[in-house]
């Protein structure tokens, strides 16, 4: 059925003794969807990616992973690759080998297992490698075996547990690079992360989590314009000519200019919490200068700033 999320979550909590690692979490991934789970370490993630996927028994709450509640593990876990805590692959195997011996376990045939191999050694641009052994590979490499042994069988559904952590930056991009190219398969994604940046790059929409609890939860884009209807923006302008005094005033006194900083000679930054018809006139007046606007950049509300609104107030004792 196609209304059918591709993982829905209810109520998920985990106790140990009397600690919840995760408190009745409500998570739904809809079919395509890309999510991020995101949250600082200890926030509940990996508990919630574990029960999610059957690897732990919540203590509470109910997982359904295209319909089939996850009890049915075998049944349910058929069209989900996985890849939760940063398993390393056998280093005296290579790519090949590996990944021939995870698709026997799928229950795929030997040409079968050759056509998958080449496509997702391909996906993570470790094809040139795969006669290669994993223990000679850096460790963004060795990450992007174990996506691909998750991309073997196909899966409709992917769920992985920060799959850049402790990459170099090389790595990281790599890895966000073939996340990223997972959009053009038909295919949904829950990926949890502590990197914000790594959620709006990645996922159209993200669950926050913290302390065991979801924080908040939607659509990236709908999650910003609500922190930003409440904030101001930062409007960037760039001239061509140096600023005058005159010109600074100009725009200070602007309807909706709540504050400015001038940027060296060729470039000021407005605080602005106007109106968009006000925001208009500012560049206007800019334009107006005389001095030639090379640029007029917009910086709106972030994920960043949504992360520190929910958790005002919570600043480290
Ligand atoms: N087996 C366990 N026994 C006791 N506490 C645990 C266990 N596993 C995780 N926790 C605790 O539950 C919380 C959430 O852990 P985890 O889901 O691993 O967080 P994250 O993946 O977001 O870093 C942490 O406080 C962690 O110490
Ligand atoms: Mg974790």
């Amino acid at each position: 059925m196609n209304g059918t999320p591709a993982i829905e979550a209810v109520g998920l909590t985990k106790m140990y003794g009397n600690f919840a690692a995760i408190s009745d979490v409500n998570l739904t991934v809809k079919r395509g969807e890309f999510m991020g789970l995101l949250g600082p370490n200890g926030a509940g993630k990996s508990t919630t990616l574990k029960a999610i996927t059957g690897l732990l028994m919540p203590t509470s709450g109910s997982v359904r992973i295209a319909g089939i509640d996850i009890k049915d593990h075998r049944h349910a876990m058929e069209h989900v690759g996985c890849v939760i805590e940063t398993p390393e692959p056998y280093p005296d195997f290579t790519p090949a080998e590996i990944l021939d011996y995870v698709g026997r376990i799928y229950g795929l045939d030997s040409r079968e297992i050759a056509i998958r191999s080449r496509d997702v050694l391909e996906t993570v641009r470790m094809w040139d490698w795969r006669n290669k052994k994993v223990g000679e590979f850096s460790k963004g490499m060795r990450q992007r075996i174990v996506l691909a042994q998750a991309l073997l069988p196909n899966p409709d559904t992917i769920i992985l547990d920060e799959p850049t952590s402790g990459l170099d930056p090389r790595g990281m991009i790599e890895i966000r690079r073939t996340l990223a190219e997972l959009k053009h398969r038909d295919v949904s994604l829950l990926i949890s992360t502590h990197i914000l940046s790594e959620v709006s790059e990645i996922c159209g929409s993200v669950s926050m989590i913290r302390d065991g609890h979801v924080i908040a939860s939607g659509d990236v884009s709908t999650l910003i314009h609500r922190i930003g209807a409440s904030n101001s923006v930062t409007l960037e302008i760039r001239t061509l000519k140096p600023l005058t005094p005159q010109v600074i005033s100009d725009l200070e006194h602007c309807q909706g200019v709540t504050g400015s900083e001038k940027m060296g000679e060729y470039m000021i930054k407005l605080e602005f919490t106007g109106t968009s018809e006000e925001q208009a006139l500012v560049n206007e007046v800019a334009f107006r200068s005389g001095l030639g606007v090379l640029a007029l950049n917009e910086k709106g509300a972030n994920l960043e700033d949504l992360y520190m609104e929910l958790t005002k107030g919570d600043e480290i004792q």
